[in-house]
């Protein structure tokens, strides 16, 4: 089975932690006391944007903004399915100028972008399956926003309650590991409200179960290009199950980035044409 898995090439887009701090608390994880070590931060995200390349996979930067700590979670700018833009409107004040920095990269590389009318951001709670696109909601995107992203993709929304104020946006508890039309994902159930789980379970009977552990060390905000899983290596318990089904882990450190809620995922917008 190992050999099976056969990795897709894919586009990303990222933020560089230039401006990157923790200066307001919007989630459980950020304390505003806490410091970050910016050099540290600087090198882990080269890291992970080497490991990127060092895949096979292409990386477009947006140019980092002062005053806007939180820009380098490109995931958040904006969900991109079939080469079209679905922006995002956030739900904390401090984040909502990120918005037009990335929507000005998206229109000078070409590509239209939808302005949404309700409260949602981006690929944290907008996650293309190949088949779907899960939503999650509960504490940043809004149902409305779910029925807008149906309406403008013409692919089926499933909606799903997040209870959890620890894992407040989808990216948090759930990742793809393969966007096929037979794809499978991980997710940690108890982030999910009873109805939303029985979802999961029948959309996914095969999918990867993780702990609240795994969850707690990021490990589900994770990106697979359908091999390799880049993933927090404090998330081993979750990586050695996914090598048994046969993926192949590399892992990425990203902890200053943990501080402020964010890890692997959170850093990686995916352009998918
Ligand atoms: N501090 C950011 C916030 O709370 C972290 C965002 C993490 N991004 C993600 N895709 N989960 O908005």
């Amino acid at each position: 089975m190992p050999d099976s898995r056969v990795p897709r090439p894919r586009r990303f887009l990222v933020c560089e932690p230039r401006h990157f701090a923790v200066q307001y608390a919007i989630n459980p994880w950020m304390q505003p006391d806490s410091q970050i070590d910016v050099d540290l931060a600087q090198d882990q995200w080269q890291a992970l944007i080497r490991a990127y390349r060092a895949h096979g996979h292409a990386v477009d930067t947006v140019e980092p903004v002062a005053g806007l700590p939180d820009m380098v979670f490109a995931a958040n700018s904006a969900v991109v399915v079939g080469g079209r833009v679905f922006g995002s409107l956030f739900h904390a004040a401090e984040r909502r100028p990120e918005s037009t920095h990335y929507d000005t990269w998206f229109k000078a590389a070409g590509f239209d972008v939808h302005r949404p009318e309700a409260v949602c951001e981006g690929e944290g709670d907008l996650v293309p399956t190949g088949r779907y696109v899960l939503a999650g909601t509960g504490f940043r995107t809004t149902r409305e926003a779910h029925r807008e992203v149906q309406e403008f993709f013409g692919v089926p929304v499933i909606s799903l309650t997040l209870v959890d104020p620890y894992f407040y946006h989808l990216d948090t508890a759930l990742f793809v590991l393969d966007d096929g039309p037979e794809g499978n994902i991980v997710y940690y159930p108890e982030a999910f409200s009873p109805g939303s789980r029985e979802v999961l379970a029948r959309l996914y009977p095969d999918a990867v179960l993780a702990t609240r552990e795994d969850a707690m060390t990021f490990g589900l905000n994770s990106v697979s290009d359908g091999r390799h899983v880049f993933i927090a290596p404090q998330a081993e318990r979750l990586a050695s199950c996914l090598a048994d089904h046969g993926y192949t882990p590399v892992p990425v450190d990203l902890s200053e980035f943990h501080k402020a809620g964010g890890g692997i995922k959170c850093c990686t917008q995916e352009i998918r044409s």
